[in-house]
């Protein structure tokens, strides 16, 4: 019996009813890329599923697709090249800077190809999300795809998790899992990957927003 390539399972499922906030989640998304996970939460708002907005993109690479995305969906966006800062932490300091000077206080970090320092994660406790292409802990760094065929994995995905200093890890939010098929190539593997990634991620934030929501409401 042939699998069902589109077949995925997310778990936890996503919200329904997705949930209201006492106002918008003010998010800053944090790209290098093509920003396909910032298109996909933007669609997410637009619709009226997530309740948040998008207050600034922030992007490392001048050349980065992502800042055609940001101009077409009318977001605000900020070129922080990391060339230009003498050190990891003067680069998060720079972000924290923008983020802040933006109104937001949700890091989502879609995509961002840096590693990011204590710095960061402090300055927005429990906030700062990052997407990954893999099941974590299988598989975190930046050739995920690869090695997941390499090492002959039958299923696959990604995770939106919070971010802590080693790379790829830190607390799971939610998971989506799809099928590694016969012939797949890293790039058909990726294209199954990332229909899923852009429906967990927006997923992933009103979840840690509602559970920062009950806990601060439990103390
Ligand atoms: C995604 O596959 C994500 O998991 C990884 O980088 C990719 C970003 O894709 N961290 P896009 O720029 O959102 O299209």
């Amino acid at each position: 019996m042939m699998l069902d390539p589109n077949l995925a399972i997310v778990s936890p499922p996503p919200p329904s009813p997705w949930p209201r906030f006492s106002e918008p989640l003010k998010l800053a998304v944090l790209a290098s890329g093509h920003g396909s996970n910032l298109e996909a939460i933007a669609t997410a708002i637009t619709q009226g599923d997530l309740h948040a907005h998008i207050q600034v993109v922030i992007y490392n690479n001048p050349k980065a697709k992502v800042a055609e995305r940001a101009e077409r969906l009318g977001l605000p966006k900020v070129l922080l090249n990391h060339r230009h800062y003498p050190s990891r932490e003067a680069l998060d300091q720079a972000i924290i800077q923008t983020v802040q000077a933006h109104g937001a206080n949700w890091v989502i970090m879609a995509g961002w190809m840096r590693c990011v320092t204590q710095v960061l994660i402090d300055a927005f406790p429990g906030q700062v999300l990052n997407i990954h292409p893999s099941l974590l802990p299988s598989f975190p760094g930046i050739h995920a795809t690869e090695q997941a065929l390499a090492a002959g994995v039958k299923l696959s995905g990604c995770t939106v998790h919070h971010v802590e200093l080693k790379v790829d890890s830190g607390p799971i939010i939610i998971q989506a899992v799809v099928p590694v098929l016969p012939g797949d190539t890293a790039d058909s593997l990726q294209a199954r990957i990332q229909t899923q990634e852009h429906r967990i991620y927006p997923a992933a934030i009103a979840l840690a927003a509602s559970s920062k929501a009950t806990e601060s409401q439990g103390t």
